[in-house]
C-alpha cells in the first residue's frame, strides 16, 4: 500500500483550516492553497487505485469526505483527451494539478443567457487555482494531453459527490440539474492502515 502520510497530514490540516476559517471564505483560501500545493508537490502518494483511468469517462474518486460535510478530497483522473461539461460546483474549491497537466475554460453570463468563454487557462503539475461563486463558479476541465492521464486533486468546501449543482449548454445557455456521485467502486478503504508511526 502507497505511503500514506502526505494525505493524512493534509486531510488533518485541512480539517483545522476550515474550522478555524470556514466563515471567511478568502482567509480559508489564502491558506489552504500552499496547503494543495505542497500536497501536489510530490506525486508518491496517491494509490494506483485511485489514479486509475476509464476509457471513456473522466473519474472523481472519494479520497475523504469530512463527516460534517464541511469539505471533501477527491482524484479526478483524465484519459487522453477527456473533458467535463460546462459546470458550476455552488461551494468554493481548489483544483492541483498531480500529474500532467489540464486546461480550464471559465465562463461568464452573457447578456441574452449565453455563457461567453474566457481564454483558457493551462495548469500544469504542481499549480492551483480556485473556483468557488464568489470568484467565478462555471467552468470546463479538459486533459491537456491527447496521448496520456492527466490527475488533479480537488478540495471542495462541501461533499461535492452530494450537492445539488448545474451544467450548462454554452450555446444556448440551458441549464441542467446534475449530482456527480463518485467513482469509487470496490477500491480499497484508506482508513483502516494503521498510522505511519
Ligand atoms: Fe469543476
Amino acid at each position: 500500500m502507497t505511503d500514506l502520510s502526505r494525505l493524512r497530514a493534509f486531510v488533518a490540516e485541512t480539517t483545522r483550516i476550515v474550522e478555524a476559517h470556514g466563515a471567511d471564505e478568502a482567509a480559508l483560501l489564502a491558506i489552504l492553497r500552499p496547503s494543495l500545493a505542497g500536497l501536489v508537490a510530490h506525486d508518491d502518494w496517491l494509490p494506483d487505485a485511485y489514479a486509475a483511468p476509464h476509457p471513456q469517462f473522466y473519474r472523481q474518486y472519494l479520497l475523504y469526505a469530512d463527516p460534517l460535510d464541511r469539505w471533501s478530497i477527491v482524484s479526478f483522473v483524465w484519459g487522453p483527451g477527456q473533458t467535463t461539461p460546462v459546470h458550476d460546483h455552488t461551494v468554493w474549491g481548489l483544483v492541483g494539478v498531480l500529474r500532467g497537466a489540464e486546461v480550464s475554460t471559465s465562463f461568464i453570463a452573457g447578456s441574452d443567457d449565453r455563457l461567453i468563454a474566457q481564454p483558457p487557462e493551462r495548469i500544469e503539475a504542481g499549480a492551483v487555482v480556485a473556483v468557488s461563486p464568489r470568484l467565478g463558479d462555471v467552468h470546463a476541465i479538459a486533459n491537456a494531453h491527447a496521448d496520456r492521464t492527466s490527475i488533479s486533486i480537488h478540495v471542495y468546501g462541501g461533499n461535492i459527490g452530494g450537492i445539488r449543482r448545474h451544467v450548462f449548454d454554452a450555446a444556448t445557455g440551458a441549464v441542467k440539474p446534475f449530482v456527480s456521485g463518485y467513482s469509487n467502486v470496490a477500491i480499497p478503504n484508506l482508513w483502516g492502515a494503521p498510522k505511519a508511526a
